[in-house]
């Protein structure tokens, strides 16, 4: 007699073909509407903001509701925020394109592990292809390399790591150490790396942080004497670490001159371009990332400035072989050696294991819409960030923190002589967002607060940042009054 199962699970039809070709084609329908309709000239909300406590009573209800799911995610669509809305203008994340989309539904279907070539056939080799596009664009020589990793943080952090096992006078990763070892990097850098300083046991001594001009770029004057500070203090400084761009105001390092204290110096030369790396592809902006193709490694966030969905990120290495010396792991049951090179086993030189394809969404963009797309769309958002500093600057009741390098505008409302500045620039975000047409950030910088704008919509046009000017002056105006 065949014993019945007591367990239900085969009856669910979790694999069905049918139900999911039915569904996944009123969900193309349904994302697909959500596009035109943000980008259409009609659409009104881009943050649909309610406090976390409505939120969070919200989907406590909705979970135990049986409804088709597609109900579901209509529900999700409407209670967030639309990035492809042109009249988002706040955090640094891209409006994606929406051939990455398709891409993601083929690598969550497939979910190939990637971190080894057994578990990755394809994706190891796009990998290898876009690295070295990547590369090439760059700048940096034939021997160059690496990886794809989840994120600018985790990036860094990698890279950080590269740069301890070539640098430091002891093998850490083997030996531990009770050297102190430090890295030089700019006041105004991405917290990140004062992240992985930690991680790495640095401390608060072993994160040096290097003062910023006028327009938030490292002094790089000022390296010799902090260099020499340090090592007074008996510390080893093994790294510098140079922005392209910061992420409060955009502001690039001179490259140049941190290459050329790196070099003198014999330290390793990281780049955090996780937001601004990619103008070294545009010929209008290069000259900000300037010596570029100097630095020891890259990070280069493919979620920020070249559409592409989160997370996404390469490390570049000049020399590939760095690359290899991050980690030193035995993993028999993944690859025989630990000490081979070979490219196609890309979790010997990552944290993750188990890899999303993330190349995949990357190298949709670049086959469907050309190789020169990041490029230009890099440089559209630049220009879009210059055209929205000029409308400031003509109207007399805003001031501008500083002239845009990147695509990151800062400014306040001033129209009245006032002590509360802060205050009334938070009081005015506040209102905006609860509105709810446009979405822009706020930041303070020594001391004092400003609205900031990340244009990051290619389609977010003059007649928004007009739109979005006169909404702030007449919040401004009714708060003020
Ligand atoms: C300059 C810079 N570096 C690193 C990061 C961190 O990147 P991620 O959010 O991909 O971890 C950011 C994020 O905004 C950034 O602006």
């Amino acid at each position: 007699m065949v014993e019945k199962s007591t367990n239900d699970f085969e009856k669910i039809n979790i694999f069905s073909a049918d139900e999911f070709r039915d569904m996944g084609h009123q969900m193309v329908d349904m994302l697909a509407d959500y596009l035109a309709q943000a980008q259409s000239d009609t659409a009104q909300e881009t943050i649909p903001f309610i406090s976390p406590a409505e939120q969070l009573a919200y989907w406590q209800a909705d979970f135990d509701i049986q409804e088709p799911l597609l109900d579901t995610y209509r529900h999700v669509l409407d209670r967030s925020i639309k990035l492809h809305n042109p009249r988002y203008i706040g955090h640094q994340v891209a409006a994606v394109a929406p051939v990455t989309s398709i891409a993601g539904m083929m690598s969550d279907i497939l979910n190939n592990g990637v971190g080894v070539y057994e578990m990755g056939l394809a994706a190891n080799a796009i990998e290898k292809v876009l690295i070295d596009f990547m590369n090439q664009q760059i700048g940096y020589p034939a021997e160059a390399g690496g990886i794809f990793t989840s994120g600018g943080t985790l990036a860094n952090l990698t890279a950080l790591l590269t740069a301890r096992k070539v640098k430091a006078p002891t093998n850490v990763w083997t030996e531990g150490s009770n050297e102190k070892l430090a890295l030089m990097v700019s006041e105004a850098a991405h917290y990140c790396i004062d992240r992985a300083a930690r991680i790495m046991g640095l401390g608060d001594q072993g994160i040096i942080k290097i003062p910023t001009d006028n327009q938030y770029r490292m002094r790089t004057d000022l390296l010799p004497e902090y260099l020499a500070k340090a090592k007074a203090n008996g510390l080893t400084v093994f790294a510098i670490v140079g922005c392209s761009c910061t992420t409060s105001t955009g502001s690039f390092d001179d490259l140049s001159a941190i290459a050329e204290f790196a070099s003198k110096e014999n330290l390793w030369f990281h780049v955090d371009g996780a937001h601004g790396g990619g103008i070294a592809m545009s010929d209008k902006y290069k000259h900000y990332v300037a010596g570029i193709e100097r630095s020891d490694s890259i990070t280069i966030d493919y979620h920020k400035m070249m559409l592409t969905p989160s997370l996404v990120t390469s490390v570049l290495y000049r020399n590939a072989l760095d690359s290899f010396k991050t980690f030193a792991q035995k993993a028999e049951y993944l690859w025989e050696s630990s000490d081979s090179t070979e490219w196609y086993n890309s979790g010997k030189r990552t944290f993750e294991c188990t890899k999303n394809m993330m190349c995949l969404k990357v190298y949709s963009i670049l086959k469907a819409h050309g190789k020169n797309t990041f490029a230009k769309n890099n440089e559209h958002l630049f220009d879009s960030a210059r055209l929205l500093a000029r409308l400031i600057n003509e109207r007399t009741s805003f001031e501008l923190l500083i002239k845009p390098q990147a695509n990151i505008v800062n400014f306040r409302y001033i129209a009245k002589e006032t002590d509360n500045l802060n205050d009334i620039t938070d009081r005015i975000r506040t209102q905006l967002i609860e509105e709810g047409l446009f979405y822009i950030v706020s930041v303070v910088v020594d001391g004092q607060k400003y609205l900031r704008c990340s244009v990051m919509n290619p389609l977010t046009e003059e007649k928004h940042f007009v739109a979005l000017l006169d909404h702030l002056e007449r919040i401004g105006k009714a708060i003020l009054s």
